[in-house]
């Protein structure tokens, strides 16, 4: 626009919501994209000083999104007929009721170390009477050796990271490898066990104990399926 426009530019001014006027012919959706990256631009502001200097949040979830939980159940993990599964770090219990609708899992187990979402998992299995397949423990996954050695499917999404100083995530770490050793048992993890175990203390030496089995991330060619949250999920067969 030119200075010389006053009333076009006090118009703009005068709009509902801090706007900027960005010419279309010649600026196109890519340029003005490149041009938000770069930071000379901004599609936001700030509400409460008008600021145009933002940037987008992260957003991390805590649980597996349905996507996901599809996926495992649906392509990553075979037919688990008669199989044990436990998920680490139950939190609101969504790889438990997956398990029980999109698996045949004889037995699903959650350990969560917050009591209070093990209430809220027992309020949910009486609701929807999952009670015959599914059992959570409110327990440090540290005290359930035995539970770990006999599992036949283990699931990790990002247990420890948020939630354990690094001294607490190596100690952890190193129970679970030292009991997760059922032969055949298959490990699934959020995100590689690589990207687990990188920057901690532990003496965990990963060929010896798991072989990584390839997925095919490829399974919905829908257009804005969450590629970069699939390609986390590895699967690991206990050797
Ligand atoms: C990222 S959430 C995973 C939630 C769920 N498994 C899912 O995939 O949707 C991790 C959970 O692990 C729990 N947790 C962390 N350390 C634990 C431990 N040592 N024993 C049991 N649970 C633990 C946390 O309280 C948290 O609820």
């Amino acid at each position: 626009m030119l200075s010389s426009e006053h009333l076009a530019l006090q118009k703009i001014q005068q709009q509902p919501e801090p706007t900027v006027h960005v010419d279309a012919f010649l600026y196109d959706e890519d340029f003005i994209d490149s041009l938000c990256e770069e930071g000379k631009l901004s599609r936001y502001y700030c509400m409460v000083c008008g600021s145009h200097q933002t940037a987008p949040l992260g957003f991390i979830s805590h649980s597996f999104s349905l996507m996901e939980l599809k996926f495992i159940y649906h392509h990553v993990l075979p037919d688990l007929s008669g199989k044990v599964l436990v998920d680490v770090g139950s939190r609101l219990g969504i790889v438990l009721y997956g398990g029980y609708l999109y698996s045949s899992a004889s037995q699903l187990y959650g350990v969560e170390l917050n009591g209070d979402f093990c209430q809220l998992q027992e309020m949910v299995i009486k609701k929807y009477q999952f009670t015959d397949r599914i059992k959570v423990l409110h327990a440090d996954i540290c005290t359930q050796g035995s539970l770990l050695q006999n599992a036949d499917v283990i699931i990790m999404n990002n247990v420890f990271e948020y939630f354990l100083n690094e001294a607490e995530q190596a100690r952890a770490w190193e129970y679970i490898s030292h009991n997760v050793r059922k032969q055949g048992s298959l490990l699934v993890t959020v995100p590689s066990l690589e990207d687990s175990l990188s920057g901690l203390q532990v003496n965990i030496q990963l060929s010896p104990w798991v072989e990584e089995v390839p997925l095919n991330y490829d399974v919905y060619p829908e257009k804005d399926i969450d590629r970069e949250a699939l390609e986390q999920i590895h699967l690991y067969k206990i050797l």
